[in-house]
């Protein structure tokens, strides 16, 4: 970049994208990145359950989910609805949870007077969170709505009729999959409030410690206790031990406490952190392990830990093109590809793992070894880079897929509030069956749905702007929370 400063003359071309002589083009400001980071935290705004506040920006919402654990005689309300649909997902919410706090933690620092929005994103989950996790001793509530039926309707959170059965994880009926993230989301929350709500944070890492102690001694998967209440949605397909090193690592770094080192240091070899696998995901958590714990390596050359070092630079390896050990898939417009159904979870994840990776990397010199090359911090940030800017817009179809951002973006996502008028604007209920209209409409959904990122493009580019195709048009809460990470630091680092 040094050659760099010598041209700093500034192009504006017709489409907008600005250019600096002798550097690649950036097809967005430092201002855009800042509007797409401010998007993407209201559309959490949009997500939420409970009681809305005064300072509510989607206004389009309304309350909902009022007597959520009533059916239990507990109090669950609040949280978030996990995407298109009116159920409350442990599994979902939690991953969510850690990656928002998480994002604060690596690029809080970039967020300037976004750090509000960021914190009221983190604190909407984590307060759901602690009160499913202390409502009754010895259990933690891990969802609220039958799914089943919830995705047989087609109705606005404000409405909803469906049946709010409560369920949850217990010694009998373990679930250490579920509790293992439930402990990383408040161990990394309690980080993020570490000095602004001090008693807060305490409460947060407290209680993250009694739901790991409980996910470690009663083990199993959630799948298993659950079965079709969670499965097919969000069946824990890799099972719980890549959970429980996540989780001891987060209450770790949150704590400093040496017995989650020792933890990490007998247990961490057997938990799967080995294997290759380049889908970080609310299901698998070992590729963000690997980079978290590669941290304590390369800042304190901790014990033991040279192994995450190596896990993360063959991690990143097999993602970057050019590597001897290279594997990853891209399409032709060069969007990092690893599933059909929401394909741009694994994008967000993926780029927020090459911006904290290359900040551990930087700060301690270092760089990944790819057999005889080594990619540096730069090249993980210029990699991550095209996938941010991909989303924005600077692709083949020329569409953003971030709702609400530039002038053409999805019009007809699969999501139910946002779909049918709001209740603001009809305020007459609007029945199970009766939702289906909307469904079905061929216009553009009443209400913008502001920030949201939808499943994206096919293995071609190819997007269906069609609220029928969930696995292209429907978004996700775990798919915005790495991405308002990876956003902050662009607008702070273009
Ligand atoms: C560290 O964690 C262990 C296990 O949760 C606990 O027994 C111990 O009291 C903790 N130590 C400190 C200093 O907090």
């Amino acid at each position: 970049m040094a050659h760099a400063t010598t041209f700093s003359l500034k192009i504006q071309t017709l489409l907008g994208t600005v250019c600096w002589l002798s550097i690649s083009c950036s097809a967005f400001t430092s201002q855009d990145y800042a509007e797409a980071l401010d998007k993407s935290l209201q559309f959490f705004e949009g997500q939420r359950s409970g009681k809305l506040p005064p300072n509510q920006r989607l206004t389009w919402r309304g309350d909902s989910g009022l007597s959520d654990g009533s059916g239990d005689h507990v109090n669950l309300v609040g949280g978030y609805y996990d995407a298109g649909d009116n159920v409350k997902f442990g599994l979902p919410m939690a991953f969510t949870t850690t990656l928002l706090a998480w994002s604060v933690i690596e690029f809080g620092s970039s967020m300037h007077n976004q750090m509000e929005n960021a914190k009221a994103a983190i604190r909407w989950s984590s307060d759901y969170l602690l009160k499913a996790a202390t409502a009754t001793p010895g259990t933690l509530y891990v969802q609220v709505g039958n799914p089943n039926v919830d995705h047989s309707c087609w109705e606005r959170p404000e409405d909803m009729d469906t049946p709010r059965n409560v369920y949850k994880v217990t010694a009998e009926k373990p679930g250490s999959d579920v509790a293992a993230e439930t402990a990383a989301a408040l161990a990394a929350a309690s980080i993020v409030f570490k000095d602004s709500d001090p008693s807060y944070s305490s409460k947060l890492l407290q209680t993250a410690i009694e739901v790991f102690n409980f996910a470690d001694k009663h083990r199993g998967s959630y799948s298993d206790s659950l079965g079709s209440v969670v499965c097919p949605f969000y069946c824990s397909y890799s099972g719980y031990q890549d959970e429980l090193l996540w989780g001891a690592s987060w209450i770790h770094r949150a704590s400093q406490n040496a017995s989650y080192l020792s933890y990490i240091q007998s247990n961490g070899h057997t938990m799967g952190a080995d294997e290759d696998d380049f889908s970080f995901s609310w299901d698998d958590k070992r590729p963000g392990t690997k980079i978290l714990l590669a941290k304590e390596f390369l800042e304190k050359t901790t014990a033991g830990f040279e192994l995450y070092k190596s896990h993360s630079d063959n991690y990143i390896c097999s993602i970057i093109p050019g590597t001897p050990s290279f594997q990853a898939q891209y399409t032709p417009g060069g969007l990092f590809y690893k599933a059909t159904e929401s394909n741009l979870q694994y994008v967000t994840t993926t780029t927020f793992l090459l911006l904290t990776y290359a900040k551990y990397l930087s700060s301690t010199g270092r760089v990944v070894t790819c057999g005889s090359s080594t990619v540096t911090a730069e090249s993980l940030i210029t990699a991550a880079k095209k996938q941010v800017d991909y989303i924005l817009g600077d692709n083949p179809a020329k569409m953003s897929y971030m709702v609400g951002f530039g002038s053409r973006y999805p019009q007809h996502i699969h999501h139910r509030g946002s779909s049918i008028p709001s209740i603001h604007a009809h305020p007459d209920h609007i029945s199970c069956n009766d939702g289906f209209q909307y469904f079905h409409s061929g216009s553009p959904n009443p209400n913008v749905l502001v920030g949201a990122i939808v499943g994206g493009p096919d293995n071609r580019d190819n997007f269906g702007d069609d609220r029928h195709n969930y696995v292209q048009s429907e978004p996700a809460t775990y798919i915005n929370a790495p991405f308002v990470g990876a956003l902050a630091f662009f607008s702070a680092h273009n």
